[in-house]
This record gives C-alpha cells, sequence and structure tokens, in this order.
C-alpha cells in the first residue's frame, strides 16, 4: 500500500455537476497505426477498445446520453478499403456489443443518413437498437454517415414541405421547433464535446446543437483514450463557468 494516496479523476468528479450528454470526435486512429508502423485499420481496430472504455466510464457515473462520432459523410470519400474495413468493423462490433448492452442497461441508437450504408450493416444496427430499446441505464448514439450540414438541409427540406402540405406555418418555426426536425430531436444538447488527437476543430458535428457546449481538447490519440481520459474531461468540464451569454453574477445569482 504506498504511503501516498493520489486521488484519481473518478473520485474528484461532483455528481451533481455530471453533463447529461457528452459527444465526442474519435481521432487519430489512423496516426496511431502510422507511429507503429502498422496499417490504418489496426488503428480503428484499437479504437474499439477505447469505445468500450468510454461507454463503461460515462454509464459508471451516470451520463444518460454518449454520443461518438464514428462515421462522417466525408469519410465515405477515404480509400475504398479503409472504408470497407471501417463498415465491417462496424458490423463485428455492433454484433459482438448486443449482450453487454443489454447486461448494463445500454440502449444503442444512431443518428445519420443511415439508408446509405452497406445492407448488413443496416440489419445489424436496426437488430441492435431493437433489442436494446428497452434499456434505462444511458443511451449510446453512433454518429453513423453523420454531417452536420446534411442534417440541417434535411430538416429544411422536411420544413418546406410541411409548410407546402399546409401542415407547418412559416411564423411557427421557432428553435425548439427546427430542432425536432433533427435527428437528435428529443435527445438534449451536448454539454460537453471532446475531441482526441490534438485537432481543434467541429469538422460537420453536431453544428446546431453544440452551440452552448464546452469544448475539450485532448492530445491522447483516441486509441489511448481511457476511463481516466474521460473522467479527466469531466472535471475539467465541472471546473468551468457556463454563462449561455449572461455574466458571471448573473450565473451566480
Ligand atoms: C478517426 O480517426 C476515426 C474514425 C474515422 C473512425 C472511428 C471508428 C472506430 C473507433 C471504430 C468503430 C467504432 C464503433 C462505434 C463500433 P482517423 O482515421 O481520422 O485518424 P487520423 O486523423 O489519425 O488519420
Amino acid at each position: 500500500m504506498p504511503a501516498l494516496y493520489r486521488m484519481g479523476y473518478k473520485e474528484s468528479i461532483d455528481p451533481a455537476k455530471l453533463p447529461l450528454h457528452v459527444a465526442v470526435i474519435m481521432d487519430g486512429n489512423g496516426r496511431w497505426a502510422k507511429q507503429r508502423g502498422e496499417h490504418r485499420i489496426t488503428g480503428h481496430q484499437n479504437g474499439v477498445k477505447a469505445v468500450r472504455e468510454t461507454t463503461e466510464a460515462a454509464a459508471e457515473i451516470g451520463v444518460k446520453y454518449l454520443t461518438l462520432y464514428a462515421f462522417s459523410t466525408e469519410n465515405w470519400n477515404r480509400p475504398k478499403e479503409e472504408v470497407l474495413a471501417l463498415m465491417q468493423l462496424l458490423v463485428s462490433t455492433i454484433h459482438g456489443e448486443v449482450e453487454t448492452l443489454n447486461k448494463n442497461d445500454i440502449r444503442l441508437m444512431a443518428i445519420g443518413d443511415l439508408k446509405s450504408l452497406p445492407q448488413d450493416c443496416i440489419r445489424e444496427l436496426t437488430e441492435a437498437m431493437k433489442a436494446t430499446a428497452q434499456n434505462k441505464r444511458m443511451n449510446l448514439i453512433l454518429a453513423l454517415s453523420y454531417s452536420s450540414r446534411w442534417e440541417i438541409i434535411e430538416g429544411i427540406k422536411c420544413i418546406v414541405e410541411a409548410v407546402e402540405k399546409g401542415q407547418l406555418k412559416a411564423e411557427e418555426i421557432s428553435e425548439k421547433k427546427f430542432e425536432s426536425y433533427l435527428c437528435t430531436a428529443g435527445i438534449p444538447e451536448p454539454e460537453l464535446m471532446i475531441r482526441t488527437s490534438g485537432e481543434h476543430r467541429i469538422s460537420n458535428f453536431l453544428l446546431w446543437q453544440l452551440s452552448y457546449s464546452e469544448l475539450y481538447f485532448t492530445d491522447t490519440l483516441w486509441p489511448d483514450f481511457g476511463k481516466e481520459d474521460f473522467y479527466e474531461a469531466i472535471v475539467d468540464y465541472q471546473g468551468r463557468e457556463r454563462r449561455f451569454g449572461k455574466i458571471s453574477e448573473q450565473i451566480e445569482n
């Protein structure tokens, strides 16, 4: 037993100030692989371990929504073999994790242009979402073939259609109404967005929903991201003052 016990980040978390929703841009798989002289897909395969760690970490402390940016609209432009390998990895991971998700009372959800995914991916995803639909502890949301600009344009198209059909009046379009046309309808906005690998960008991820989110960037590459890294981000978030355009004194009162 060491004489001095150093408190970990988990013990420093204030359960009363937990974010309800954490969104993550999982970045750095390719660089992680390159550093080891491995093929990029090895990075993605090792990224799955970080997905598990982060999901467990979030559920353990009581986060209710965890959104992971797993595949962007722009990722379709990567070399064919990488896209194929990523899709296969998604299918096998989703298939292999359903039992664990159920054991841990975690519901799987997805946002994005899901119909653009390969058939076997759509099938696994639909089955896993159905099999976990009753789970209540946490919602794990995968952003797949997702981009925020795509989502916003799709929302606008649906609004225009509703207006044309006389189901909606232009003056009824409010922020709240618009949100109901996004993929994230019914899901609270993320209070915290984490991006790994040292890149300081949002990259077309939840542009509307991240308007007031705290942004946390770490140099850690995604496959190396573990529970303590997640807890460190939560502790950092809890040390911030969220003002939503107001001044400090208004928040204190
Ligand atoms: C970004 O790293 C990562 C991705 C585009 C894919 C993320 C996918 C996984 C972690 C695997 C499966 C996930 C789930 C949810 C089952 P990058 O390739 O852009 O890295 P780089 O910037 O270093 O090239």
